[in-house]
């Protein structure tokens, strides 16, 4: 009987191992080289000229707030379609987080809703590069012209980059502040909870160490509020390991959702999803578009592969939001997508005889 197929799977080897153990043997668990190296490591795969490792994707994402000065009064424009610590770093700030409705093709934030989304309050808006795909570079250029901070959010778009004024841009240098997360299902782990914070505003970097250590500068005075949402060097000898093999990585996950998209092209009930022009996916989720999804769900249970409702519950539904000023406004687009978008395994680990049972799968679903 093969394996099920889940719908991640950490990739977990010898080297990543051993860097762990060294840290551990060396004594230095916290705040050392491996932290200072990540961040380094980092900041260059993105083409940013600052990072800093800290606690989670969430707590980058508070930070970034953090240090754009955003809290209470202020209002910041979120996609209702997204994981819901986009909209619950910006409420734990004191600030307001604003709704706005995504693409239907893209499934990322709509500009033209954004737009109308703006008032004197808006201080920023937190774009999600959503399942691994770049935002459109139309929100960067909005936000320029409102003088908005765009806070991009990149937990799940490592290694995704989009053409931005004539020049391929990575994520982690299209927004003013951007944040990741190393969630173990995300295209980059390290072996528990971790983020990173980058930015390419020299304001920003030189705050970017000290807003997750307790915004203290380097005579140990803390200059402004912070606490501690350090990563540890364990985690960050991991991260290390892990960052050299995400192109490689990447290479396989896109060959991967081309052979689903090849065989979905041929299917009347399922949906492929579409790529954005002048843009490299990094998939870290491959949803499937299906008005069936409890049926097709059911299908991919039968052939011991492991499928889900992305997100059935779009954010400003949730009981957190029950009495947000938005939480009975519709939103059509993003709420047929709650029902409708469907992931499927497309990880780095899958082996060639998953990847054909995954087809096959898709192929005989009808
Ligand atoms: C879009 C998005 N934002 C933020 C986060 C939060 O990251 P973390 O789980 O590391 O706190 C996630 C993680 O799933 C995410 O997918």
């Amino acid at each position: 009987m093969p394996e099920r197929i889940p719908l991640a799977r950490p990739s977990w080897t010898d080297e990543m191992r051993q860097a762990a153990i060294n840290t551990l043997d060396s004594g230095r668990w916290v705040k050392g080289p491996q932290g200072r190296a990540f961040a380094e490591e980092f900041a260059n795969y993105c083409g940013v000229a600052y990072a800093s490792p800290c606690n989670s994707g969430s707590g980058a994402l508070i930070a970034a707030l953090r240090l754009l000065g955003i809290g209470p009064g202020d209002e910041v424009i979120v996609p209702s379609l997204t994981f819901i610590a986009t909209a619950t770093s910006v409420s734990m700030t004191g600030a307001t987080p604003i709704f706005a409705e995504v693409e239907p093709d893209f499934w990322c934030l709509d500009v033209e809703d954004v737009k109308k989304r703006i008032t004197s309050k808006t201080k920023g808006v937190i774009g999600v590069h959503l399942f691994g795909q770049c935002y459109t570079t139309d929100l960067i250029d909005l936000c320029q012209e409102h003088h908005l901070a765009l806070i991009e959010d990149a937990a799940q778009a490592h290694g995704a980059s989009i053409v931005h004024k004539g020049a391929t841009t990575m994520a982690g240098a299209l927004g003013t502040i951007s944040c990741f997360s190393f969630f173990p299902s995300k295209n980059v782990a390290v072996g528990g909870e971790g983020g990173m914070i980058t930015s390419v505003d020299a304001e920003i970097g030189a705050r970017i160490k000290s807003i997750v250590d307790h915004g203290r500068d380097g005579s140990l005075q803390s200059q402004e509020v912070g606490t501690n949402m350090r990563m540890s060097e364990v985690f960050a000898s991991i991260g290390r390991k892990q960052l050299m093999h995400l192109d490689s990585w990447l290479t396989k996950r896109r060959s991967i959702a081309t052979k689903f998209s090849d065989v979905l092209d041929a299917n009347a009930h399922l949906h492929a999803p579409s790529i954005r022009s002048n843009s490299n996916h990094a998939w870290h989720q491959f949803c499937i578009q299906t008005t069936s999804a409890k049926q097709f769900i059911e299908h991919m249970n039968n052939h011991d592969i492991d499928s889900r409702l992305i997100y059935p519950i779009p954010c400003h539904h949730h009981p957190v939001y029950a009495d947000h000023p938005q939480s009975k406004e519709v939103f059509s687009t993003t709420q047929r997508l709650c029902r409708e978008l469907v992931a499927i395994p497309v990880h780095h680990g899958l082996t060639e005889d998953e990847v054909e049972r995954i087809l096959e799968a898709i192929r005989s679903y009808s």
